[in-house]
């Protein structure tokens, strides 16, 4: 699929307005994102809170970055909560960033492509669940790509571009043309589990975890890898990232004979799950920190 690297000027595509569903860590932030690109952006989650807070998080990110406060307005005009999904219909690509659970995903999925524009794309911001899963039993399952962003979204800069056996090219090119558009570089990659990014990125979070268990302070581990030149250590990106995200991703891996730390299902079976709840492998003074473009 080499071809579709190149860009695209023949397609007259362009998408204006993203529907988000899911405002938490990862859909808020690809929502803010998307606005200061210039996109329309509807968001979308089951929770007024979490939409709530999205916004309260995507203002303070304007601020810093736009300063005027015209400017600041006009971005919060094009970021629309959306507790119902009206912007479902008129949106040019529905993405999804809820909970990663395939049965979750694929109602959500059953639910919204058939009140989507014929030529709008469905991705999805799965970080371990493979396409041909989450398209199995959906009528088009050619419109379904994955869009991978990481964490944190505006400091970031690869979007992985998923496909499945079903994902068709156009729906490949076009996933890759927004995420140029959105400022990104795509990295189109086959479902296979971990992508690419996690499959490399696990081993050395899961090395991170068994040092942990052997008794290794985080501080001492975290502390190797940023004076080795990381921006940061293995443990406090797990925090950051979610340890239940981690989780799924260590299981997706378990193919490549990769096993889940003790450490790790022990705190996300009691709910401390990183930074988002307070307490993971660290504690966080505050559910997650604010963090800058
Ligand atoms: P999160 O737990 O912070 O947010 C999930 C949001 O989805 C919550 O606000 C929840 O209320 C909402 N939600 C759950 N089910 C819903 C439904 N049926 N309809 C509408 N809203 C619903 O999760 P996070 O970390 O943002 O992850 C979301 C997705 O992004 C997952 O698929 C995850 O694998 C992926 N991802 C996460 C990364 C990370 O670093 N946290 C990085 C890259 C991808």
């Amino acid at each position: 699929r080499e071809h579709l690297r190149r860009r695209d000027t023949a397609d007259a595509w362009r998408p204006r307005h993203l529907h988000v569903v899911g405002a938490g860590v990862m859909g808020g932030d690809i929502a803010a994102w998307a606005v200061l690109q210039g996109l329309r952006v509807s968001l979308q989650d089951q929770g007024a809170t979490p939409i709530a807070k999205a916004l309260a998080r995507a203002r303070a990110q304007f601020e810093r970055k736009l300063r005027d406060r015209r400017r600041v307005r006009d971005a919060m005009d094009r970021l629309i909560p959306d507790p119902a999904g009206d912007g479902v219909p008129h949106a040019d690509v529905v993405l999804e960033a809820i909970v990663e659970r395939a049965s979750a995903k694929c109602s959500l999925f059953q639910a919204v492509l058939p009140r989507m524009r014929p030529d709008a794309l469905l991705a999805t911001n799965t970080s371990s669940i493979p396409l041909e899963v989450l398209g199995a039993d959906l009528e088009q399952a050619e419109r379904l790509v994955g869009l991978h962003f990481f964490n944190p979204v505006a400091k970031m800069p690869l979007v992985e571009i998923v496909y499945g056996p079903a994902t068709s090219d156009i729906t490949l090119r076009r996933a890759a043309m927004l995420a140029r558009m959105l400022d990104k570089t795509p990295v189109t990659v086959r479902s296979h589990p971990g992508f690419l990014v996690n499959r490399i990125l696990m081993p050395y979070l899961l090395e991170a975890a068994a040092l942990f268990e052997e008794g290794v302070p985080v501080e001492t581990i975290d502390r190797a890898a940023t004076d080795f030149g990381m921006p940061m250590g293995p443990l406090e990106l797990a925090d950051t990232a979610g340890l239940d995200i981690c989780l799924s991703v260590v299981e997706s891996l378990s193919a490549l004979r990769m096993t889940v730390p003790r450490s790790l299902r022990k705190r996300v079976d009691s709910g401390q799950l990183g930074r988002k709840t307070g307490r993971g492998y660290y504690r966080w003074p505050r559910p997650r920190r604010l963090r800058g473009p």
